[in-house]
């Protein structure tokens, strides 16, 4: 969603702070902005669009040479996409600029009050607030005036002040949306993704909630919202530069789609020991017995993460017996859910700062839930919320449509899921067979890549079709789900998944001539069950796709084409069988001429409710 980097140090901060938003733009954005401090005086620009609009808006107006400044990209919330609503917001009392990320719940009676106090406001925004509360309370110390006015605020919030009276000094805050400081050599850039910093340094902080610090040239000061002395810890970020970077892919997501063998390989190093028979999960520490005791499971997520934790629940069920259940983060938060004793409640997600996610886990945690995670990026507001989890460590998804993290969600749920099956009833050797079959997959996958070609072509007959169905039993509902999201989000093509039993509840209606159904139909327990519902569809008009294992002849009889996997057992073949499903998704954006990595509405992470 929105994006923040700010800078102070001795280089020109212009080509920074662009570079950085431009490192961002994979999170979705409508408009953006930036304003910097030249010889001590604010200068502002904002324009509707992409980062290269502002660009060349600075460009035109020149003089943008500070060494200090603040950028931001906008998805808008309070308000629509236009210029004044764009950040940064500036107060002219003090001359102070505001860039935010998050949303202020108790905006619109701090805006009455502001006003009585003669505030004008030229925007729709909750951020503009904050900029007028901080201006109302400045009283020659910006940092105080941030504190205050924090205090006052309820929400979310990552934000970025800077103001004329303090030329050297900038005043960062978060409560709820991720902010890191990168601390360089005699420089420091601020950003609310680690992507925007990576090219300057590789130490950085994260910010913790309530934290405010202040940055001069000098160094910076950490304290909370109540001015109490607070040590950040500096870390090494976890990503390098050549992992945002295209290389010779044209696209994040076919670049992404192409890593999974790698990024499986990376998951599973180190933890699947097939000698001794046992997973060995470093991020469950001391929570290994607590877990093994849980009488239910609950998975908690959204949109493919989802898909991943309705994965997660066949498998817990399936290998290790235990009750499981999956939830709409967004439901289970509100819904008064009952958490009995000993329930495990595991939050799926590859940001780890999906709003409706953390809250969800806080709910579970509130009501004495062991709260676990399985999370992509290191360090992130999930991750940091849960007792014990699960890293992706498939390296870092710029796509807006999640490929790698979704295998690697599987394929983390899975080693989870082992390791209490083989706490609770599964023996060694059954366990080194299973693992065995998960060192396998990534070869699997590439034999799949190799097939892209023909996938582009098959996926290029159908581009016309505005509907398509997606079909899949078992473990393999959830995939047909994936397949149908994939292909709305960058397509723009109408696509249903469901339970292939339930096309006959009503979904059967739609069936026309040549209407594009895609079963995943790979060998398993409900193999039969599926070719009959390959032949409902067919006998209604409607052309089958099938993702089919390698050497099922008899399939080809049905269907109109059929993309082959390699063999599999059934509970890994998710990491399989949405290979082509992605792959399908992106030829037919492509084919339709839409700029699949930034799709239209999207943003990387939903940090708002
Ligand atoms: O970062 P998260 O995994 O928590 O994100 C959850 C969803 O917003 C995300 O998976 C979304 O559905 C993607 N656009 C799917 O491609």
């Amino acid at each position: 969603m929105c994006g923040i980097v700010g800078y102070l140090g001795h280089r020109k901060s212009k080509s920074i702070l662009i570079e950085g938003l431009k490192r961002l733009e994979y999170r979705g954005y409508d408009s953006a902005g930036l304003a910097m401090l030249v010889n001590g005086k604010l200068k502002l620009a904002r324009s509707v669009g992409r980062v290269a609009m502002l660009e060349e808006r600075l460009e035109q107006e020149g003089g943008f040479d500070g060494t200090i400044g603040v950028c931001h990209t906008r998805w808008a919330t309070h308000g629509g996409v236009t210029e004044l609503n764009a950040h940064p917001h500036k107060d002219d009392r003090h001359g102070l600029v505001v860039v935010h990320n998050g949303i202020i719940e108790n905006y619109a009676a701090l805006k009455t009050y502001l006003q009585e106090k003669g505030h004008v406001f030229t925007s729709e925004t909750d951020t503009e607030v904050i900029s007028m509360l901080i201006s109302e309370l400045y009283e020659g110390d910006l940092e105080k005036a941030v504190q205050a006015a924090l205090r006052e605020v309820t929400g979310a919030y990552a934000i970025c002040v800077m103001c004329e009276k303090e030329p050297d000094t900038l005043v960062v805050a978060r409560k709820g949306s991720p902010l890191l400081v990168g601390v360089g050599n005699g420089e420091y850039v601020v950003a609310s993704d680690a992507a925007a910093i990576i090219a300057h340094t590789s130490q950085a902080f994260m910010l913790d909630d309530y934290n405010v610090v202040k940055i001069t040239p000098s160094g910076f000061h950490t304290t909370d919202i109540h001015n109490t002395v607070v040590t950040p810890k500096i870390s090494q970020l976890e990503i390098d530069l050549e992992q945002i970077e295209l290389g010779e892919y044209s696209h994040f997501m076919l670049k992404e789609i192409f890593e999974q063998p790698k990024a499986l390989r990376a998951c599973m190093s180190g933890r699947l020991d097939t000698r001794e028979g046992r997973v060995v999960l470093g991020g469950i520490g001391s929570f290994g017995k607590e877990m093994t005791k849980a009488k239910r499971v609950v998975f908690t997520a959204q949109g493919t993460a989802l898909h991943a934790a309705m994965i997660g629940r066949y498998f817990f069920e399936d290998v290790a017996k235990v009750p499981s259940t999956w939830e709409y983060a967004s439901e289970f938060r509100y819904r008064n859910p009952i958490v009995e004793e000993n329930t495990v409640v595991v939050a799926v997600s590859q940001s780890g700062e999906t709003a409706d996610t953390l809250a969800a886990l806080h709910e579970a945690k509130e009501r004495g839930a062991l709260a676990l995670g399985v999370v992509n990026v290191v360090g992130s507001s999930i991750a940091r919320t849960t007792d014990a989890g699960v890293y992706l460590r498939v390296g870092p998804e710029i796509g807006v449509a999640s490929t790698k993290a979704f295998v690697g969600q599987v394929c983390a749920l899975a080693q989870l899921g082992l390791f209490m099956a083989r706490r609770r009833l599964m023996s060694a050797y059954d366990c080194t067979k299973f693992m065995q079959h998960m060192e396998a997959l990534p070869e699997k996958i590439e034999t799949i890549l190799g097939q892209a070609d023909r996938i582009k072509k098959i996926t290029e007959r159908y581009i016309e079709r505005e509907n398509w169905l997606f079909l899949g039993r078992g473990y393999n509902y959830p995939t047909a789900l994936e397949g149908a999201l994939k292909l709305k989000e960058i397509s723009y093509i109408h696509a249903e998944g469901m339970p292939a039993a339930e096309m006959k509840h009503g979904p059967i209606a739609l069936i026309n001539e040549g209407l594009p159904a895609v079963f995943i139909a790979n060998r398993g327990k409900q193999y039969e069950k599926v070719m009959s519902n390959i032949q409902e569809v067919r006998s209604r008009g409607g052309h089958v796709i099938a993702v089919a294992t390698e050497g099922d002849q008899h399939i080809k009889n049905y269907c109109h084409d059929v993309i082959y996997i390699p063999d599999v057992i059934e509970p890994l073949s998710p990491m399989l069988t949405v290979i082509p499903l992605q792959l399908m998704a992106y030829y037919a954006a492509v084919a339709r001429g839409h700029d699949v990595d930034k799709p239209r509405n999207l943003a990387k992470s939903v940090t708002v409710e």
